[in-house]
């Protein structure tokens, strides 16, 4: 069994379970690396690591077009809630739920959270989720934590983590963070989008390959991966 994950740039991911479509942070709309407009994407689930309008993104329009559930924490749930979607989760931060996939449970990330209008978009998340007998770890923007160890400690199969810097860790924190994750592959996200977050991933990718024990995985937006 495998899952595929298609990368849309940034922090966003389409992660396609048995033919069961999720969507991570869909931030499509002003998104320079994005593949497809958000009247192409597919969703059964959107889940959402925090409010800020790069994962935010297109979740309102598509969750409206596609009746796509909506997963995040309660601040972020009420907000979704008032934009007229009725399908809508709010789970806890540290906890995990079973859904038909597979399950899906909220771990700590350092960063902020409000929402494009000002709203308070509650603690930032990263996403766990353990389907198919794989678990994958979206950290979505954080600072660099020990904690990530604890993360790591029941295996991982991918840890996708932002190495863009300036919002995010950067790449040497980065490298710091797989050593404390372990997971068997790795995937960058959030760099390259803006020019403040430049990053050369191929440079990086050597560095994860010989400094750490896992394996980087490097995509264009767009492209597709199966774990
Ligand atoms: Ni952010
Ligand atoms: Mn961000």
């Amino acid at each position: 069994m495998s899952l595929k994950l298609t990368w849309y740039g940034h922090s966003a991911f389409s992660l396609d379970i048995s033919g069961t479509k999720l969507l991570i942070d869909p931030f499509l709309t002003n998104n320079p690396l994005a593949p497809i407009s958000a009247d192409k994407a597919e969703a059964d689930y959107i889940l959402l690591t925090h409010a800020h309008g790069d994962h935010l993104g297109d979740t309102v329009a598509i969750a409206l077009r596609t009746k796509a559930t909506v997963i995040g924490v309660v601040e972020v749930a009420n907000w979704i809630r008032k934009q007229g979607i009725d399908n809508v989760q709010a789970q806890a931060i540290g906890s995990k739920q079973s859904l038909p996939f597979g399950t899906v449970e909220f771990v700590r990330a350092d960063h902020g959270s409000s929402f494009p209008d000002g709203t308070d978009g509650g603690k930032a998340v990263g996403i766990v989720i353990e389907a198919e007998g794989k678990r994958l770890y979206f950290a979505g923007d954080t600072t660099l934590f020990p904690e990530m160890s604890l993360i790591g400690a029941l295996g991982l199969d991918l840890a996708c983590i932002p190495i863009g810097g300036n919002y995010t860790m950067g790449p040497e924190d980065a490298l710091t963070a797989i050593n404390l994750l372990h997971p068997k592959a790795v995937f960058p996200i959030h760099y390259n989008t803006f020019a403040e977050i430049y990053q050369d991933p191929s440079t990086w990718a050597l560095r994860v390959n010989n400094e750490t024990s896992a394996q980087a995985i490097i995509v264009d937006p767009g492209s597709s991966f199966s774990i």
